[in-house]
């Protein structure tokens, strides 16, 4: 019975059960680097904002380093963007002793400059191109596309300079993040407050090229392995490494929705912006996704649930000698199976995604699948000789009730949009109908 569990789980997901790849065979998607945004921060009220604009792109998975100028330090310490980051906050031209020409290194490693507030001087200093500092020096140097999200008094706002600079840069291809009219801190109401810090991450991340089509909607993943306890010390449980499902997270951070991680041990962190829940055994987890599920608009069961577990779990550790017999002979119990019992209370607005791994007739045995756990979609891979776990790379077959479609292998993280590109389509069509 214990050799059944150990050998059975982990093949059931498939999510880590794949074929080895060569490398033609691997769909050519680079290994996901995080995009850079550099951010510029300069001296304005608003600059606190710029601290809630790191973490909402932080949430999409993008990486942010921080150059501020002298004016905003006076307004947001450059600790606060530090401890944010992770990185090293850029403050003045001189202060990176390792890095001699730290503009150019700033200039090159951005995919975005950012600045967001943008004072009316620094605005005035980049349509001149004056570069006196380290925020305006490397923002001559760099050849990413610039966005700018201004803030100031609004006759500042409306100033004939202030305008002509806006069109200058506009006419550079410079990205403006336009401020709202509202109150301003110097009491005064009309336009001059920094955009709202959605738009602002919504705009960079646009500027990134990102989608943004899950933005409002909710997600739920079940991810990694259970841990099923015999005694205090000993356990069952399987090989499942996590990252189908933590890729699957992250997608569908980046592309906008709130997420649910479910998830079991594993050794890997959970995507920056996610909401995760932590499970040890099938039954742990089956409640935590169940707390999350009514309201979820796509739930993807990735993870590799142990289908049994020992019917007693000892309160103290078996010992060897004492309790040979009852080693020997553990009893096991089915576990519930989360995918089938969640769907089965699904709403019609709700799209439920399962995983399957088959040795044999994919197709078929993923539709049975589907119907039996009353699924709408199944993510079928074929496991058999070569099985390897814990691998960067899948080959799928997306199976829903209209038929099977073939994918080529490709990363997880590139399966895991494809994943969501049909769950999104399928919802949306349930929709129009
Ligand atoms: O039946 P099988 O284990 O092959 O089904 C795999 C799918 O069902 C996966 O999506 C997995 O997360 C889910 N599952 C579950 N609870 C279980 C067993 C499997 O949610 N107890």
């Amino acid at each position: 019975m214990i050799k059944d569990a150990f050998l059975s789980d982990p093949r059931k997901s498939g999510l880590d059960a794949e074929h080895p790849v060569s490398d033609e065979a691997v769909l050519q998607t680079s290994p996901h680097t995080p995009a850079t945004v550099l951010l510029g921060v300069t001296g304005c009220v608003a600059a606190y904002k710029s601290a809630e604009v790191v973490r909402g792109l932080q949430k999409a998975g993008i990486r942010v380093k921080v150059v501020m100028t002298a004016h905003a330090q006076e307004f947001v310490g450059a600790a606060t963007f530090r401890a944010l980051t992770r990185e090293p906050v850029a403050v003045g031209l001189f202060d990176a002793p390792g890095a001699p020409l730290h503009h150019i290194s700033l200039a090159q490693e951005a995919d975005l400059f950012l600045i967001a507030p943008c004072t009316a001087n620094v605005m005035a200093k980049l349509a001149a191109g004056i570069a006196d500092d380290i925020l305006t020096t490397t923002a001559l140097a760099t050849e990413a596309p610039l966005l700018i999200a201004p803030a100031m008094n609004v006759r500042m706002y409306e100033a004939p300079a202030t305008r002509e600079n806006r069109e200058r840069l506009i006419g550079r291809g410079v990205r403006f993040i336009d401020a709202e009219v509202g109150y301003l801190a110097c009491g005064d109401v009309g336009k001059g407050r920094l955009a709202d810090v959605d738009a602002i991450v919504d705009a960079a991340l646009e500027a990134l090229g990102h989608r943004r089509d899950l933005k409002g909607l909710r997600v739920l993943v079940t991810a990694g392995p259970t841990v099923e306890a015999i005694d205090p010390v000993r356990c069952i449980t399987n090989h499942s490494s996590g990252k189908m499902g933590y890729a699957l997270a992250e997608a569908a951070l980046a592309r906008g929705a709130q997420v649910d991680l479910v998830s079991g041990p594993v050794a890997l962190c959970a995507p920056a912006g996610a909401s995760l829940h932590q499970a040890q055994s099938a039954q742990d987890m089956l409640e935590a996704a169940r707390r999350c599920f009514p309201g979820v608009d796509i739930a993807l069961f990735a993870a590799a649930v142990c289908d049994m577990r020992p019917k007693e779990a000892a309160s103290k550790k078996l010992k060897k000698g004492n309790d040979d017999e009852r080693l020997s002979l553990l009893e096991f119990v089915a576990n519930p199976d989360i995918l089938a019992t969640l769907a089965a209370e699904k709403s019609p607005g709700q799209m439920v995604v399962g995983f399957a791994a088959e040795t044999d007739e994919v197709a078929t045995n993923a539709q049975k699948k589907l119907a039996a756990k009353g699924a709408d979609l199944i993510v079928a891979n074929r496991v058999g000789e070569g099985l390897v776990f814990g691998e960067d790379c899948n080959t799928a077959l997306l199976v829903d009730a209209e038929g099977a479609s073939a994918l080529p292998t490709m990363r997880k993280r590139a399966l895991a949009d494809v994943i969501l590109d049909k769950a999104v389509g399928m919802l949306e069509d349930r929709k129009a109908r």
